[in-house]
């Protein structure tokens, strides 16, 4: 039986993290182990940047952004010397089990942890939903939710201008943010990697609208398929509708973690701890068709996340 564990939280944060945390040490605690945080994620198993948690660690932390336990990215790591020390922090303090939550990086650290003994459970916490493994990523839906948040808020100042906003949402490599808050914002187009566009057919398409009384437009661009700045230039070339471009930003990776998140979260956590107390390893948690699951860390990670075809579509049609 597993009777003291670690938690951190690594790559980049995510709204909810907090929540997960607090489960994590609740859980931990109610099951008569003694659990850990560690500072700053692999850095801080490194560097035994650690400190023992109690019930009170936690308090009023489910309602609060960011995490508790701060982040960080850690090239070491990714080495031999990183991983054999990361393991004699644990060694020394006697964690037997680990609750890494983050990113896909994160997990290849856990899985690379997990080789060398020491038992780690990870849970998906990224903004950007682009875990195959699970249908929703802790942060995931506080992100859209702000993001759509900031586009209703552009759309009023573009109504009152005659304007086309061109608004950039994050996502790394997945369009996920923003096919959602396209649809949620009415957005004339959508443009994320996973769809070819033709800037062309955009133009005259919001001609046409324009032409049947529709004032003003949204376009919401997935980071990394263009530049939100040269999009809005060249629509306002082909339309001659006046164009402003905005890039959301961090703002995203902030802010009041929703409801989904909070009980995501709670119940990832609460699942991960478990299979830590069965002496279970190298596994990711995740939700799938509102069940939670968990697969081992590779198997995860060799999944393929279908993008969202069908609703980009729907928006595509009534985007008229
Ligand atoms: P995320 O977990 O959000 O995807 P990163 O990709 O930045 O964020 O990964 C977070 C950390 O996980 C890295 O700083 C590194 O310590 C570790 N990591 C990332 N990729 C690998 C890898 N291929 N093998 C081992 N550890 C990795
Ligand atoms: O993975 C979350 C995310 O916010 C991505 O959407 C974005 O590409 C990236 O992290 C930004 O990372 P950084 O914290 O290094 O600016």
């Amino acid at each position: 039986m597993i009777k003291k564990i670690g938690v951190l939280t690594s790559g980049g944060d995510a709204p909810g993290m907090n929540a997960a945390i607090r489960a994590v040490v609740r859980t931990a605690l109610s099951k008569g182990m003694e659990v850990y945080g560690i500072r700053r994620g692999y850095v801080g198993l490194i560097n035994g940047d650690i400190f023992k948690m109690d019930a009170r660690s936690v308090s009023d932390i489910i309602r609060q952004g960011g995490t508790m336990l701060y982040t960080a990215r850690c090239p070491e790591f990714r080495t031999e010397e990183g991983l054999q020390k990361a393991k004699a922090t644990c060694e020394e303090l006697g964690l037997e089990g680990l609750v890494v939550i983050g990113g896909d990086g994160s997990f290849r650290g856990a899985a690379d942890l997990s080789a060398r003994g020491i038992h780690c459970v990870a849970l998906p916490g990224t903004i950007d939903n682009d875990i195959s493994c699970t249908d929703y990523t802790i942060g995931y839906d506080t992100a859209m939710n702000t993001a759509m948040e900031m586009v209703d808020k552009l759309r009023d100042t573009s109504q009152s201008h005659d304007r086309c906003t061109v608004v950039e949402v994050m996502g790394r490599n997945a369009g996920f943010i923003a096919v959602n808050t396209g649809i949620a914002c009415d957005a004339i187009e959508i443009i994320t990697k996973e769809l070819p566009y033709d800037l062309d057919a955009i133009a005259k398409k919001m001609l046409e609208a324009k032409a049947n009384g529709k004032q003003n437009f949204v376009i919401v661009v997935a980071e990394g398929i263009g530049n939100a700045t040269e999009i809005a230039k060249i629509i306002e070339e082909k339309t001659h509708i006046e164009s402003r471009a905005t890039i959301l930003g961090h703002v995203q990776r902030g802010g009041i973690p929703t409801v989904r998140d909070r009980v995501l979260a709670t119940e990832l956590a609460y699942h991960a701890v478990g299979l830590l107390e069965q002496g279970l390893s190298n596994r990711v948690v995740g939700i799938r068709n509102d069940q939670i699951v968990d697969f081992d860390i590779q198997e995860a990670l060799s999944m393929e996340k279908p993008y969202e075809y069908e609703l980009h579509k729907i928006a595509e049609e009534i985007a008229i």
